[in-house]
């Protein structure tokens, strides 16, 4: 049975200034909208805060996967799920506590997903496969669009993959994904995808997601 293969496009190479009218290039052809949130403390760049994030999330034409780079997660994941967010993706290298903030975003209605920088291990994660609904391998530092692509981190989303076992745990990589590393990531076990750059670099974004979705669905059958 063919993996079911998800395009979650990052808007933080958006066009800031028109994010509702770039927001509406992507809806069509895009499964969830990755909302990067950055406090400039757990990573050096600041994207948006709270009150704006409420904005896009209630105005966004699509189901919103927040990703938090943010120190303070464990206070703010509950009012990302609150808000509406279909995903709220916490780091374990940013919360004290996993299973209490996993439960109370699942308590306000979004699934949880667990954000692991690269220099992290995932097996220091395997007994939490009960409280989350994703696994989010990061594929570059946190903190910018446009950086390369980590074909090392492909070992750590096979061993997610088998550590996911036959669960309905979404893994989800970001970072540099385009046409030519999807495959890879694809190949290693993940199903949800993060393009950013890739997507708003491209002449015609809805239909490179189009593309990069194809590509997956060819390795993931
Ligand atoms: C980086 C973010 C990613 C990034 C993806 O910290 O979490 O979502 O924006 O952008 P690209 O696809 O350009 O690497
Ligand atoms: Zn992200």
């Amino acid at each position: 049975m063919s993996r079911e293969i998800r395009i979650t496009p990052s808007i933080l190479n958006a066009d800031f200034s028109h994010l509702d009218q770039e927001i509406q290039r992507i809806a069509g052809a895009s499964d969830l909208l990755h909302l990067d949130v950055m406090d400039n403390i757990f990573v050096p760049n600041f994207t948006f805060d709270f009150a704006r994030s409420e904005e896009i999330i209630a105005s966004s034409p699509i189901p919103v996967d927040a990703h938090l780079m943010v120190a303070d997660v464990d206070l703010i994941a509950p009012a990302y799920a609150e808000a509406g967010c279909a995903s709220v993706t916490i780091h374990v290298e940013a919360t004290s506590d996993i299973r209490a903030t996993a439960r109370a975003i699942r308590r306000a209605g979004s699934r949880c997903g667990l954000g692991i920088k690269p220099g992290t291990s995932i097996d220091d994660y395997v007994n939490y496969v009960d409280d989350i609904d994703m696994f989010l391998i990061m594929t570059v530092e946190p903190g910018f669009g446009g950086q390369k692509f980590m074909y090392d981190m492909m070992e750590k989303v096979s061993r997610t993959r088998m550590i996911i076992g036959d669960r309905p745990i979404w893994l989800q990589v970001d970072g540099g994904v385009s046409l030519e590393t999807i495959s890879a990531a694809a190949e290693a076990g993940a199903d949800t995808f993060v393009a950013g750059s890739a997507v708003f670099n491209a002449d015609d974004p809805a239909a490179m997601i189009d593309s990069l979705r194809k590509l997956a669905i060819a390795v993931a059958d």
